[in-house]
């Protein structure tokens, strides 16, 4: 069974004084566990939209989302809001990191949102995720005291901190230069070759397309292959 499926999905937005725009046209794709899958296509073409549909950060007007099995359609916000915090990671263009915590407390807060693992517990799960992300001696750094492609790891870190069925990222690499883009490619690979991590990225580049093992190719709104 795929741990992602997507079923025509389509989705709407309302224009005023116009008829709803369609932004996606019933797409349908699935995903494997374990793949690594690039979202490509033109600007505007509906990517972003597309990939926070697959990762519950909003809903379809139309069409079935399935996530191991359940409707992501059919969710209230609450419940996806749940299943986000516990099955999906999100890494985005700009890393929105917490300016006034640390790296280290900013990779414990999703931990802590669970409410299942104490502060000691959480505090050794960021410590070892910010590890694996080659972090080790910048736990203590603020934000502003990283450089954009540190950042970004600790982003990435955050994302993996409940350990997600499915990591979504949005043009991770689109604020760094190419050295920072290819060690935050390396590093997704890593995760999804090490840990069977499955993988969904939203890129311009193709570097980063050609050393995924999948790309689907959106355009106009429709995966196009
Ligand atoms: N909130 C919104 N209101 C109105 N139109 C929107 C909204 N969000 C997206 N759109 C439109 O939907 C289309 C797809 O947007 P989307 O952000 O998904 O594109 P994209 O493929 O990610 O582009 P880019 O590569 O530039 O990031 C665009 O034409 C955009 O203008
Ligand atoms: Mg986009």
């Amino acid at each position: 069974m795929s741990l992602l499926e997507a079923r025509g999905v389509t989705k709407e937005l309302a224009v005023a004084g116009a008829p709803p725009a369609r932004i996606l046209d019933g797409v349908s794709l699935s995903v494997a566990r374990g793949e690594f899958v690039a979202i490509t296509g033109p600007s505007g073409s509906g990517k972003s939209t597309l990939l926070y549909l697959l990762g519950g950060l909003d809903h379809p007007t139309a069409g079935e989302i399935l996530l191991d099995g359940r409707n992501l359609a059919a969710m209230d916000d609450e419940a996806l809001t749940l299943l986000r915090n516990e099955a999906i990671g999100f890494v985005y263009q700009f890393h929105f990191l917490l300016p006034e915590f640390t790296a280290l407390e900013n990779v414990m807060m999703p931990i802590l949102a669970g409410g299942r693992t104490t502060r000691k517990e959480a505090m050794a799960r960021a410590r070892d995720l910010l590890g694996e992300v080659g972090l080790a001696d910048r736990l203590d750094h603020l934000p502003r005291q990283l450089s954009g492609g540190q950042q970004q790891r600790v982003s990435i870190a955050r994302a993996l901190a409940n350990k997600p069925l499915l990591l979504c990222a949005d043009e991770p690499t689109g604020n760094l230069d190419t050295a920072n883009t290819e060690r935050i490619v390396d590093l997704l690979l890593t995760l999804n070759r090490t840990m069977n991590q499955t993988v969904l990225v939203v890129t311009h580049e193709g570097s980063v397309a050609d050393r995924a093992g999948r790309e689907i190719r959106v355009v106009d709104g429709k995966v196009a292959s």
